[in-house]
C-alpha cells in the first residue's frame, strides 16, 4: 500500500458500492487518484478487479447488497483493512421500467431493498466511523428523484426516498459534524439501461432521444459525474450538508 499518496483525500478512507462499472468505477479511480484508500463494492468480482486494475490504493468486496449482513460486513472490511471510514458513497442502484398495470411486490422490494435499504444500513453501519473522523455521505440520486418517471414510478419514488434520507440525515448528524449530501445526475453512459433488461435497440433509442432532450446536446459521461461525487465528499466544503445537487447537462431546465 502506498501511503504516500499526495491530493485532496490522501489519508482518508472512502467506500464506493457499485464500482463495478459506470459512475461508481469513475468515482473510485477518481478517489483513488486524489490519494484516498477506496473499497469498491459490487456483485461481481471481475468487473470490481478490471476498477481496481492500475490502481494500488483500490480494494475490492464482492457482495450483493441486497442481503441485509451485507452492509455491516463493508464496513468491517473497509476497517479490518485500514482503520477509519472517511467517506461512505452510495452509488449502487437499479432502475426499472415497471408501468402501474405491471407493478409486482417483487419489483418493488427488488428496487427498494438496493436503492433505499442498502443505503441505509451502510449510512448505519458507517456512523461510529464517521463520527470520529467527522466525515461525509454521498448518496447517488437521480434526476428522477424529483421529476416524474412516468413507467418507471417506482425507481423515482426510491431516489426521492433518497433524497429525502439525505435531508433528514443531514440534520440529525449534523451535530456530529458528519456531511450529508446528494448528487442527481441526470442520463449518463453506463451499463444500467442494459442491466435493467431492455434490449440493445430500446437502449439506443432511449440514448438518443435522452441526448436530444438535453440542452448542452448529449448524454453525461461518468467522469463528469464523479468529479461532483469528490467535491461534495471533500473536507474542505465543512459548511455543505444536506443538498442534492443536480448534474444533467440542463435537462431540468428544459
Ligand atoms: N446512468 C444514468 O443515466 C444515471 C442517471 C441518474 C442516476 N443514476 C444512478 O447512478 C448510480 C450508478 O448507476 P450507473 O448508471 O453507473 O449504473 P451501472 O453501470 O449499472 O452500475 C451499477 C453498479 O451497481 C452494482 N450493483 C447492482 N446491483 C447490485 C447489488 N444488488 N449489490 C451490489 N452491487 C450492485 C453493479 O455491479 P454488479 O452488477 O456486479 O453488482 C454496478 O457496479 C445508480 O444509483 C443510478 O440509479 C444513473
Amino acid at each position: 500500500m502506498n501511503d504516500q499518496a499526495q491530493g485532496d483525500f490522501a489519508g482518508k478512507v472512502v467506500i464506493v458500492t457499485g464500482a463495478g462499472s459506470g459512475i461508481g468505477r469513475a468515482v473510485a479511480r477518481a478517489f483513488a487518484r486524489a490519494g484516498a484508500r477506496v473499497l469498491g463494492v459490487a456483485r461481481r468480482v471481475q468487473t470490481l478487479e478490471e476498477t481496481a486494475a492500475d490502481h494500488a490504493r483500490i480494494a475490492v468486496h464482492a457482495a450483493d447488497l441486497r442481503d441485509p449482513h451485507t452492509p455491516q460486513q463493508v464496513i468491517d472490511t473497509a476497517t479490518g483493512l485500514w482503520g477509519r471510514v472517511d467517506v461512505l458513497v452510495n452509488n449502487a442502484g437499479a432502475t426499472k421500467v415497471m408501468p402501474l398495470g405491471e407493478t409486482t411486490a417483487d419489483g418493488i422490494a427488488g428496487l427498494f431493498a438496493l436503492n433505499v435499504t442498502a443505503p441505509s444500513l451502510l449510512a448505519a453501519a458507517a456512523l461510529p466511523h464517521l463520527r470520529s473522523t467527522e466525515g461525509s455521505i454521498v448518496n447517488v440520486s437521480s434526476t428522477y428523484g424529483h421529476r416524474p418517471l412516468p413507467g418507471g414510478a417506482h425507481y423515482a419514488a426510491s431516489k426521492a426516498a433518497l433524497e429525502q434520507l439525505t435531508r433528514s440525515w443531514a440534520l440529525e448528524l449534523a451535530a456530529d459534524r458528519v456531511r450529508v449530501n446528494a448528487l442527481a445526475p441526470g442520463p449518463t453512459e453506463s451499463q444500467a439501461l442494459a442491466a435493467a433488461g431492455l434490449p440493445e435497440q430500446v437502449v439506443e433509442q432511449i440514448k438518443r432521444d435522452e441526448a436530444a432532450r438535453i440542452p448542452l446536446g448529449r448524454r453525461g459521461n461518468p467522469e463528469e459525474v464523479a468529479t461532483w461525487i469528490l467535491r461534495l465528499a471533500d473536507p474542505a466544503a465543512t459548511w455543505l450538508t444536506g443538498q442534492i445537487l443536480t448534474i444533467d447537462g440542463g435537462l431540468e431546465l428544459a
